[in-house]
């Protein structure tokens, strides 16, 4: 079997898994990494026992060896080393936002379509074995039509700070970091539909609480508490060409009782909740069912997730077979996001078409 060249781009915190996962896998050569902080890329370098270490950008665009990358940089750098990479006629699994808005999403996919490149993005959340299982369920008609889906991803103390809490790197605060997550399940589950209408909010009224004392919460390497121009909670309602409309709410701060994530969907014939944990409700002999899936992993099993999405972007680029999270659907998340901070703005509803 042919083993495909792989280079990690940006090895901070989210490299970890995707090194791991690289060098788990059998027709993977972990060929280099690169970070603008060296010492960063030469310690990962030696944990994950990587061929090459590059000093610039140009050193892995114009290495012939390397046939794939994989993108884990801040936000505002995604597009351009993707299209960077396109270019020098690479593969690329890019991190989660695709691009800070939906132009760049645009000229991404234009690049991976005039050089015939795979493009995969990071929706880690459709290679978890909840959802792997769910989709099946769905795709068998046990939901029938999904009308209505709604997710949540509620932190009361957890704007990670550094670029995260930089607009002009991150693109914004728990919607693009989060909401990404959670609106992307729910679409991929609800047969990725044509959006229609959005109305959103963004509140600016906690910032980052750096005022809490004994609460831990995940700060980035170079926090600073007094560094946030972010959003601290979003919320929207998405309406879809075929009828169907999915809410959602998110946030880095928020007076809330406790932490939660919730994906739930409902159709016609069914429901379900993928998250907190996988559950299946339905209607039987006159009876409300609530089925529990008895399989080793309900709720999203971060590890596997990272490697099952690993495998298929390497699977993609080895056989050319089209990925499970291609551009176009990160162009089309990305169109949902900038259309929730658009319509923030604007305080009214933007239509599409
Ligand atoms: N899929 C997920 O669940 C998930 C989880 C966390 C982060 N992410 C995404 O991964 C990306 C990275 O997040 P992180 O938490 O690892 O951040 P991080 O700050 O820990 O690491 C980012 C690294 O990228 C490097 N970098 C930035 N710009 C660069 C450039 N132009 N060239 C080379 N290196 C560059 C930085 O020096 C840093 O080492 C973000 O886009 C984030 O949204 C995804």
């Amino acid at each position: 079997m042919k083993q495909l060249k792989v280079c990690v781009i940006g090895t901070g915190s989210i490299s970890d898994m995707h090194l791991q996962a690289f060098v788990n896998h059998p027709d993977v050569v972990l060929y280099g990494v690169y970070d603008l902080v060296k010492e960063r890329a030469e310690e990962k370098a030696l944990r994950y026992n990587v061929t090459n270490v590059y000093k610039n950008l140009e050193e892995v665009l114009n290495d012939p060896n390397i046939e794939a990358v994989s993108i884990c940089t801040w936000n505002n750098t995604h597009a351009e080393l993707a299209i960077g990479a396109i270019k020098a006629g690479k593969h690329v699994l890019v991190e989660k936002p695709l691009s800070m808005n939906l132009k760049e999403a645009l000229e991404v996919q234009a690049a991976a379509q005039k050089y015939n490149r795979i493009v995969q993005v990071g929706f880690v959340r459709r290679f978890a074995t909840n959802t792997k299982v769910l989709k099946e369920f769905i795709d068998h008609g046990k939901l029938g039509d999904i009308y209505y889906a709604k997710a949540s991803c509620i932190r009361r103390l957890g704007n990670p700070g550094g670029w995260f809490a930089d607009k002009k790197r991150s693109g914004g605060g728990p919607l693009i970091d989060l909401g990404v997550h959670v609106i992307d399940i729910c679409w991929y589950l609800m047969g990725r539909p044509k959006v229609k209408s959005i109305s959103g909010n963004t509140y600016s009224h906690l910032g980052n609480r750096a005022n809490i004392q004994n609460l831990s919460f995940y700060k980035a390497a170079d926090y600073d508490k007094d560094q946030n121009n972010v959003e601290d909670m979003a919320n929207a309602l998405i309406t879809f060409a075929n009828g169907s409309s999915l809410f959602v709410d998110v946030s880095y701060t928020l007076h809330a009782k406790e932490d939660e994530i919730q994906v739930k969907l409902f159709g016609t014939k069914g429901g379900a909740e993928l998250e907190p944990e996988l559950i299946l409700i339905s209607e039987d002999n006159d009876t409300i069912m609530n089925i529990h899936p008895q399989i080793d992993h309900l709720s999203f099993d971060f590890s596997n997730a990272f490697q099952n999405e690993i495998d298929s972007f390497v699977s993609s680029c080895l056989t050319g077979e089209k990925p499970i999270a291609p551009v176009e659907d990160g162009v089309e998340l990305m169109k949902i996001l900038t259309g929730i901070y658009e319509a923030a703005e604007k305080k009214s509803e933007i239509t599409f078409f």
